[in-house]
Protein backbone atom coordinates (compact mmCIF):
# COMPACT_ATOMS: atom_id res chain seq x y z
CA UNK A 1 0.00 0.00 0.00
CA UNK A 2 1.00 3.78 -0.54
CA UNK A 3 2.68 5.59 1.99
CA UNK A 4 1.42 9.07 2.18
CA UNK A 5 4.50 12.17 1.88
CA UNK A 6 3.60 15.42 3.58
CA UNK A 7 5.45 18.58 2.92
CA UNK A 8 5.85 20.13 6.55
CA UNK A 9 4.38 24.07 6.09
CA UNK A 10 2.18 23.27 3.37
CA UNK A 11 -1.10 21.87 2.44
CA UNK A 12 1.45 19.74 -0.20
CA UNK A 13 1.01 16.05 0.02
CA UNK A 14 1.72 12.66 -2.31
CA UNK A 15 1.65 9.12 -2.48
CA UNK A 16 5.10 6.93 -2.82
CA UNK A 17 4.71 3.25 -3.35
CA UNK A 18 6.70 0.95 -1.04
CA UNK A 19 10.45 0.75 -2.65
CA UNK A 20 9.72 3.68 -4.42
CA UNK A 21 12.29 6.72 -3.60
CA UNK A 22 10.76 10.34 -2.32
CA UNK A 23 12.07 12.09 -5.25
CA UNK A 24 10.74 10.20 -8.08
CA UNK A 25 7.48 10.18 -5.87
CA UNK A 26 7.46 13.49 -6.08
CA UNK A 27 8.52 14.88 -9.80
CA UNK A 28 5.60 11.92 -10.61
CA UNK A 29 2.64 14.21 -9.59
CA UNK A 30 4.85 17.46 -10.90
CA UNK A 31 6.46 18.47 -7.19
CA UNK A 32 9.97 19.46 -8.40
CA UNK A 33 12.81 19.14 -5.41
CA UNK A 34 16.47 20.29 -5.76
CA UNK A 35 18.22 17.29 -7.36
CA UNK A 36 20.74 16.89 -10.08
CA UNK A 37 22.06 13.01 -10.18
CA UNK A 38 19.67 10.65 -8.99
CA UNK A 39 22.15 8.84 -7.95
CA UNK A 40 22.86 9.51 -4.19
CA UNK A 41 25.78 11.12 -5.60
CA UNK A 42 25.57 15.20 -5.81
CA UNK A 43 23.74 15.60 -2.02
CA UNK A 44 21.30 17.95 -4.12
CA UNK A 45 18.25 16.55 -2.94
CA UNK A 46 19.22 16.54 0.97
CA UNK A 47 16.54 17.53 3.25
CA UNK A 48 15.10 16.63 6.60
CA UNK A 49 12.85 13.85 7.78
CA UNK A 50 10.31 15.55 10.28
CA UNK A 51 8.53 12.52 11.18
CA UNK A 52 8.30 9.01 10.27
CA UNK A 53 11.03 6.42 8.84
CA UNK A 54 12.89 5.51 5.76
CA UNK A 55 14.83 3.30 4.53
CA UNK A 56 18.26 4.47 2.29
CA UNK A 57 19.96 2.79 -0.38
CA UNK A 58 23.80 1.53 0.77
CA UNK A 59 24.59 3.80 -2.41
CA UNK A 60 23.63 7.25 -0.83
CA UNK A 61 26.72 9.15 -0.45
CA UNK A 62 27.50 9.94 3.17
CA UNK A 63 29.99 12.68 2.10
CA UNK A 64 27.19 14.10 0.29
CA UNK A 65 24.67 13.60 2.93
CA UNK A 66 24.65 16.68 5.56
CA UNK A 67 23.70 15.28 9.43
CA UNK A 68 20.65 14.84 10.35
CA UNK A 69 19.45 14.68 6.39
CA UNK A 70 18.87 11.86 3.77
CA UNK A 71 19.27 12.24 0.11
CA UNK A 72 15.54 11.68 -1.20
CA UNK A 73 16.53 9.89 -4.66
CA UNK A 74 17.97 7.32 -2.59
CA UNK A 75 15.46 7.07 0.32
CA UNK A 76 12.40 5.29 0.21
CA UNK A 77 9.47 5.76 3.16
CA UNK A 78 8.97 2.60 5.83
CA UNK A 79 5.41 4.45 6.34
CA UNK A 80 3.67 8.13 6.63
CA UNK A 81 5.76 10.78 6.28
CA UNK A 82 6.44 14.38 6.94
CA UNK A 83 9.56 16.42 5.08
CA UNK A 84 11.27 19.68 4.78
CA UNK A 85 12.83 19.70 1.84
CA UNK A 86 15.19 22.70 1.17
CA UNK A 87 12.82 24.01 -1.68
CA UNK A 88 9.98 22.59 -3.52
CA UNK A 89 7.48 24.07 -6.40
CA UNK A 90 4.87 22.69 -8.30
CA UNK A 91 5.49 22.40 -11.76
CA UNK A 92 2.96 23.48 -14.30
CA UNK A 93 1.22 20.61 -15.75
CA UNK A 94 2.16 19.76 -19.16
CA UNK A 95 5.26 21.96 -18.98
CA UNK A 96 7.33 19.04 -20.17
CA UNK A 97 7.25 18.34 -23.60
CA UNK A 98 8.87 16.29 -26.26
CA UNK A 99 10.39 17.16 -29.47
CA UNK A 100 11.92 15.89 -32.75
CA UNK A 101 14.68 18.05 -33.06
CA UNK A 102 16.48 17.92 -35.92
CA UNK A 103 19.97 18.56 -36.50
CA UNK A 104 21.57 21.41 -37.92
CA UNK A 105 25.09 22.25 -37.18
CA UNK A 106 27.72 19.70 -35.60
CA UNK A 107 31.09 21.14 -34.83
CA UNK A 108 34.00 19.95 -32.70
CA UNK A 109 34.73 22.61 -30.18
CA UNK A 110 37.69 20.73 -28.75
CA UNK A 111 38.98 17.42 -29.03
CA UNK A 112 36.93 15.68 -26.54
CA UNK A 113 33.98 18.30 -26.93
CA UNK A 114 31.27 18.82 -29.80
CA UNK A 115 28.65 21.63 -29.70
CA UNK A 116 25.72 20.12 -31.67
CA UNK A 117 22.85 22.81 -32.05
CA UNK A 118 19.31 21.29 -32.74
CA UNK A 119 16.42 22.85 -34.14
CA UNK A 120 12.62 22.41 -33.47
CA UNK A 121 10.09 21.86 -35.59
CA UNK A 122 8.82 24.59 -37.55
CA UNK A 123 6.44 27.07 -35.47
CA UNK A 124 7.03 24.72 -32.04
CA UNK A 125 8.78 26.18 -29.21
CA UNK A 126 10.73 25.24 -25.74
CA UNK A 127 10.08 26.81 -22.84
CA UNK A 128 12.79 26.60 -20.02
CA UNK A 129 14.35 28.47 -17.93
CA UNK A 130 18.57 29.21 -18.10
CA UNK A 131 20.18 26.32 -17.01
CA UNK A 132 17.77 23.80 -17.14
CA UNK A 133 18.74 20.25 -18.71
CA UNK A 134 17.03 18.40 -21.59
CA UNK A 135 17.30 13.90 -21.65
CA UNK A 136 17.83 12.87 -24.94
CA UNK A 137 16.22 9.31 -25.83
CA UNK A 138 18.54 6.56 -27.50
CA UNK A 139 16.60 3.95 -29.96
CA UNK A 140 16.83 1.62 -27.04
CA UNK A 141 14.68 3.35 -24.72
CA UNK A 142 17.77 4.90 -22.85
CA UNK A 143 18.15 8.40 -22.18
CA UNK A 144 21.06 11.46 -21.36
CA UNK A 145 20.95 14.53 -19.85
CA UNK A 146 22.50 17.61 -20.85
CA UNK A 147 22.26 21.05 -20.22
CA UNK A 148 20.94 23.57 -22.94
CA UNK A 149 24.02 25.86 -23.31
CA UNK A 150 21.27 28.48 -25.17
CA UNK A 151 19.11 31.17 -23.03
CA UNK A 152 15.45 30.63 -23.26
CA UNK A 153 15.05 33.20 -25.64
CA UNK A 154 16.11 31.40 -28.20
CA UNK A 155 13.26 28.96 -27.84
CA UNK A 156 13.14 27.75 -31.57
CA UNK A 157 16.56 25.81 -30.91
CA UNK A 158 18.66 24.09 -28.63
CA UNK A 159 21.95 23.81 -28.03
CA UNK A 160 24.17 21.20 -26.46
CA UNK A 161 27.93 20.94 -25.12
CA UNK A 162 28.93 17.15 -25.07
CA UNK A 163 31.91 15.62 -23.86
CA UNK A 164 33.32 12.60 -25.46
CA UNK A 165 32.88 9.90 -22.92
CA UNK A 166 35.33 6.82 -23.82
CA UNK A 167 32.96 3.79 -24.73
CA UNK A 168 29.75 6.57 -24.19
CA UNK A 169 27.01 4.88 -26.15
CA UNK A 170 25.83 8.59 -26.94
CA UNK A 171 28.92 10.22 -27.14
CA UNK A 172 30.27 7.77 -29.93
CA UNK A 173 27.73 8.56 -32.14
CA UNK A 174 27.81 12.19 -31.86
CA UNK A 175 30.61 13.38 -34.00
CA UNK A 176 28.77 11.21 -37.00
CA UNK A 177 25.66 13.41 -36.45
CA UNK A 178 24.90 15.42 -39.63
CA UNK A 179 22.42 17.97 -40.42
CA UNK A 180 18.93 16.60 -40.87
CA UNK A 181 19.39 13.83 -38.56
CA UNK A 182 16.99 13.49 -35.85
CA UNK A 183 17.05 13.12 -32.14
CA UNK A 184 14.07 13.01 -29.67
CA UNK A 185 14.42 14.96 -26.52
CA UNK A 186 12.33 15.50 -23.65
CA UNK A 187 12.60 19.04 -21.19
CA UNK A 188 12.74 20.95 -19.14
CA UNK A 189 14.34 18.95 -16.04
CA UNK A 190 16.43 20.34 -13.41
CA UNK A 191 16.48 23.01 -10.93
CA UNK A 192 19.50 24.73 -11.55
CA UNK A 193 18.15 28.18 -12.55
CA UNK A 194 19.08 31.74 -11.56
CA UNK A 195 17.48 32.88 -8.37
CA UNK A 196 16.17 36.55 -10.00
CA UNK A 197 15.26 38.06 -7.36
CA UNK A 198 18.25 37.93 -4.76
CA UNK A 199 20.63 40.59 -6.91
CA UNK A 200 23.29 39.36 -4.50
CA UNK A 201 26.85 39.31 -6.71
CA UNK A 202 27.25 35.86 -8.33
CA UNK A 203 30.31 33.73 -8.51
CA UNK A 204 29.61 31.01 -11.22
CA UNK A 205 32.65 27.82 -11.31
CA UNK A 206 32.12 25.76 -14.13
CA UNK A 207 34.16 22.70 -14.90
CA UNK A 208 34.73 21.56 -18.74
CA UNK A 209 31.17 21.51 -20.71
CA UNK A 210 30.01 22.74 -17.34
CA UNK A 211 30.14 25.68 -18.95
CA UNK A 212 26.66 24.85 -21.17
CA UNK A 213 24.62 25.79 -18.48
CA UNK A 214 26.32 28.82 -16.88
CA UNK A 215 26.70 30.20 -20.88
CA UNK A 216 22.58 30.00 -20.69
CA UNK A 217 22.53 31.53 -17.20
CA UNK A 218 25.09 34.49 -18.63
CA UNK A 219 23.14 34.84 -21.65
CA UNK A 220 20.15 35.11 -20.01
CA UNK A 221 21.24 37.93 -17.60
CA UNK A 222 22.24 39.55 -20.77
CA UNK A 223 19.41 39.52 -22.42
CA UNK A 224 17.73 40.78 -19.45
CA UNK A 225 19.87 43.33 -18.58
CA UNK A 226 20.50 42.48 -15.14
CA UNK A 227 22.89 44.10 -13.45
CA UNK A 228 24.58 41.81 -10.87
CA UNK A 229 28.39 41.52 -10.30
CA UNK A 230 29.40 38.29 -11.93
CA UNK A 231 32.88 36.23 -11.81
CA UNK A 232 33.44 33.44 -13.63
CA UNK A 233 35.86 30.42 -13.26
CA UNK A 234 36.02 28.10 -15.90
CA UNK A 235 38.72 25.22 -15.51
CA UNK A 236 40.26 22.59 -17.54
CA UNK A 237 43.56 20.34 -18.16
CA UNK A 238 44.71 23.22 -20.97
CA UNK A 239 43.36 26.15 -22.60
CA UNK A 240 41.51 23.92 -25.58
CA UNK A 241 39.34 22.67 -22.41
CA UNK A 242 38.15 26.30 -22.16
CA UNK A 243 36.72 25.90 -26.03
CA UNK A 244 34.33 29.10 -25.82
CA UNK A 245 36.35 31.53 -24.91
CA UNK A 246 34.66 33.83 -28.19
CA UNK A 247 31.32 33.87 -26.03
CA UNK A 248 33.21 34.95 -23.01
CA UNK A 249 34.80 37.93 -24.50
CA UNK A 250 31.04 39.09 -25.72
CA UNK A 251 30.51 39.16 -21.84
CA UNK A 252 32.81 40.85 -21.16
CA UNK A 253 32.16 43.54 -23.44
CA UNK A 254 28.11 43.71 -22.55
CA UNK A 255 28.19 42.69 -18.75
CA UNK A 256 28.91 45.22 -16.38
CA UNK A 257 31.15 44.12 -13.28
CA UNK A 258 31.75 40.81 -15.34
CA UNK A 259 35.55 39.21 -14.23
CA UNK A 260 36.67 36.09 -15.56
CA UNK A 261 39.23 33.84 -14.31
CA UNK A 262 40.45 30.90 -16.57
CA UNK A 263 42.01 28.23 -14.39
CA UNK A 264 43.52 25.55 -16.04
CA UNK A 265 46.56 22.79 -14.54
CA UNK A 266 48.98 23.06 -17.53
CA UNK A 267 51.29 26.02 -16.51
CA UNK A 268 52.43 27.64 -19.79
CA UNK A 269 48.60 27.75 -20.59
CA UNK A 270 47.65 29.42 -17.20
CA UNK A 271 50.18 32.17 -18.07
CA UNK A 272 49.04 32.47 -21.63
CA UNK A 273 45.62 33.27 -20.24
CA UNK A 274 46.43 35.22 -17.56
CA UNK A 275 44.70 32.79 -15.71
CA UNK A 276 44.90 30.84 -12.59
CA UNK A 277 47.52 27.89 -12.83
CA UNK A 278 45.65 24.78 -10.63
CA UNK A 279 42.08 23.87 -10.00
CA UNK A 280 38.82 25.61 -9.98
CA UNK A 281 38.44 25.13 -6.17
CA UNK A 282 41.87 26.81 -5.52
CA UNK A 283 40.97 29.40 -7.65
CA UNK A 284 37.96 30.77 -5.58
CA UNK A 285 40.13 30.26 -2.74
CA UNK A 286 42.58 32.58 -4.06
CA UNK A 287 40.08 34.98 -5.10
CA UNK A 288 38.16 35.62 -2.88
CA UNK A 289 38.72 36.64 0.72
CA UNK A 290 35.25 35.85 1.84
CA UNK A 291 31.76 34.67 0.04
CA UNK A 292 29.68 36.02 2.76
CA UNK A 293 26.56 38.10 0.57
CA UNK A 294 27.17 35.83 -2.70
CA UNK A 295 25.81 33.10 -4.71
CA UNK A 296 27.81 30.69 -6.07
CA UNK A 297 26.06 28.67 -9.41
CA UNK A 298 28.04 25.46 -9.81
CA UNK A 299 28.70 23.13 -12.47
CA UNK A 300 30.93 19.94 -13.14
CA UNK A 301 31.77 16.43 -11.84
CA UNK A 302 30.80 15.31 -8.54
CA UNK A 303 34.32 15.86 -7.41
CA UNK A 304 34.77 19.24 -8.75
CA UNK A 305 31.40 20.28 -7.31
CA UNK A 306 32.00 19.19 -3.78
CA UNK A 307 35.61 20.74 -3.52
CA UNK A 308 34.10 24.10 -4.56
CA UNK A 309 31.31 23.74 -1.88
CA UNK A 310 33.94 22.96 0.54
CA UNK A 311 35.83 25.80 -0.50
CA UNK A 312 32.56 28.47 -0.32
CA UNK A 313 30.89 27.00 2.68
CA UNK A 314 33.14 25.56 4.71
CA UNK A 315 36.14 28.23 3.76
CA UNK A 316 34.83 31.17 2.98
CA UNK A 317 31.55 31.89 4.99
CA UNK A 318 28.95 31.21 1.88
CA UNK A 319 25.69 30.83 3.47
CA UNK A 320 24.88 27.17 2.23
CA UNK A 321 21.73 28.02 0.74
CA UNK A 322 23.30 30.45 -1.59
CA UNK A 323 24.98 27.57 -3.43
CA UNK A 324 23.62 25.91 -6.42
CA UNK A 325 25.19 23.39 -8.23
CA UNK A 326 24.26 21.36 -11.17
CA UNK A 327 26.51 17.69 -11.25
CA UNK A 328 27.22 16.02 -14.34
CA UNK A 329 27.45 11.93 -13.95
CA UNK A 330 28.08 10.21 -17.02
CA UNK A 331 26.01 7.39 -18.51
CA UNK A 332 22.19 6.76 -18.61
CA UNK A 333 19.68 9.43 -16.84
CA UNK A 334 18.45 7.15 -13.83
S1 LIG B 1 22.15 12.76 -4.53
FE1 LIG B 1 20.04 12.82 -4.95
S2 LIG B 1 19.92 13.99 -6.73
FE2 LIG B 1 22.06 13.76 -6.45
Amino acid sequence: MAHQIRIAGSDLQFACEPGENILDAALKVGIEMPYSCRKGVCGNCAGKVASGEVQCSPAASAEATPPGEVLYCQCSPLGDLEIVPTAYKRIEPGARKRFAAKVFRNTRAAEDVSILQLRLPAGQRARFSAGQYLQVELPDGSRRSYSMANPPHESDALQLHIRHVAGGQFTQIVPTLAAGDVLQVELPFGHFELREEAGLPMVCVAGGTGFAPVKSLLDDIAKKKIARPVTLVWGGRTRESLYLLSVVERWQKVLPGFRFIPTVEDAADAQALGGFHGRVDDAVRASFESLAGHEVYCCGSPVMVSAVRKACVDERQLAPEHFFSDVFVPGPAA
